[in-house]
């Protein structure tokens, strides 16, 4: 049975930046209420042009120029999102489009800041099972779309940006270990937008009365934060076989400062143990772990062998954890510049709807 290694990492932000202070000109807060109350200082937030697919291609490149892999060798992509370009298509199918992925299926992930943990344990399951060999997970977010910004209680939180993995089959062992999933749809309404679907379909009523935006219980999720995070990172060690005394640096969902200070304090594990970038980024939902996962990587904080734990909680309510011994890289004389895929994928893409138009008009549209 193979086993399912992160062999790529790649992550992007927004160029633009927006600070506490300058929040505090568009809402009644303050640099001091920011930072103590969530340790959040900056977040980026995403330009004209920028958006969940273009991000998630980017991070996407990176990765894959990390691990030396073409993208026609995937085999599956997976794009965990809260906020897709549309309803449908999936993200994915556009991602997979723009970087030449030609063989791999597509699909979008929705378990809100949880997802990337779903996603990387699908994709290892995948692998795991023989099914496929290389698979691409990516965390992409633009919440700046769907904040209100005229709302304290949630437009100081969230940040835009992606983050990619890698993960591919080798008979070695190592890689994803074990993960644990878990949901409670009773708690659907702490952390919700409330109109845009089939439920509450966009009309001048939902716009009106600001359903398009996100609404948040900020206690209730805390509470619900700070009581999963130890118990999820417990419950995955276990299944792996693992103690809190192998486990060389925690990874958690980047919400807020206290929430990981909790998780740290529930776990009897000094803070020093985890991973915390939040002050620079805030909350970029499903994109965090793996953006905190790259700086890690920069900063010599986490090298192969170790063994790394992913933890998250978000809306749904979701949460889960999953225990990794990390790779790197497999050996590898070649060189890959993925980057050059992109410009064959626009051609290629092109030739696609070129081919499909004139179908279109040699059978008609209705044979
Ligand atoms: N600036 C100044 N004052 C504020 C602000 C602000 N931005 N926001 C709220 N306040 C005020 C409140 O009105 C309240 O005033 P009151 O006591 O007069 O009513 C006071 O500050 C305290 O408010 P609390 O809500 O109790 O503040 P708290 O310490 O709980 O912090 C926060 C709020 C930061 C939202 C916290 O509850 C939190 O981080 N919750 C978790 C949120 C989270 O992680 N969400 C993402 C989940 S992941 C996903 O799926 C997207």
């Amino acid at each position: 049975m193979p086993y399912a290694h992160i062999t790529g990492w790649g992550m992007v932000v927004p160029e633009k930046v927006l600070t506490n202070d300058d929040l505090s000109q568009m809402v009644e807060t303050n640099d001091e209420w920011i930072r103590s109350r969530t340790g959040i200082c900056e977040r980026h937030v995403a330009g004209e042009g920028e958006t969940s697919a273009s991000l998630a291609v980017e991070a996407s490149l990176r990765a894959l120029k990390v691990a030396k892999l073409k993208p026609t060798e995937l085999d599956l992509i997976i794009v965990s999102t809260s906020t897709p370009e549309h309803l449908f298509p999936a993200t994915a199918c556009l991602v997979q489009d723009q970087i030449g992925a030609t063989k791999a299926g597509a699909f979008d992930l929705l378990a809100a800041c949880t997802g990337f943990i779903f996603a990387v344990n699908m994709a290892a399951q995948s692998i795991r099972s023989g099914a496929i060999t290389n698979a691409l997970v990516i965390g992409s977010e633009t919440l700046s779309r769907f904040v209100d910004w005229g709302d304290r209680n949630t437009c100081i939180l969230f940040g835009d940006g992606a983050g990619a993995f890698v993960l591919q089959a080798d008979e070695e062992p190592g890689g994803v270990l074990s993960a644990v999933m878990h949901s409670d749809g009773s708690g659907g309404d702490l952390l919700v937008i409330p109109a845009g679907g089939s439920k509450h379909p966009t009309s001048a009523a939902t716009i009106e009365e600001g359903l398009h935006y996100i609404r948040m219980d900020g206690r209730e999720v805390f509470r619900f934060a700070t009581r999963v995070m130890a118990r999820a990172t417990k419950e995955t060690l276990e299944s792996a076989g693992l103690t809190l005394e192998d486990v060389d640096l925690v990874i958690p969902h980047q919400a807020n400062k206290r929430i990981i200070e909790a998780a740290a304090r529930g776990l009897k594990l000094p803070i020093e143990r985890f991973m915390i970038n939040l002050d620079r980024y805030g909350n970029t939902s499903t994109a965090s772990i793996p953006i905190a996962t790259v700086e890690a990587i920069e900063n010599n904080r986490l090298n192969a062998g170790d063994k790394v734990v992913f933890v998250g909680f978000g809306a749904g309510l979701t949460w889960g954890a999953l225990v990794a011994e990390w790779t790197g890289p497999l050996p590898s004389e070649r060189r890959v510049y993925p980057g050059w895929y992109r410009f064959w994928a626009r051609i290629r893409s092109l030739l696609l709807r070129v081919v499909r138009l004139i179908e279109g008009i040699l059978w008609g549209r209705h044979s």
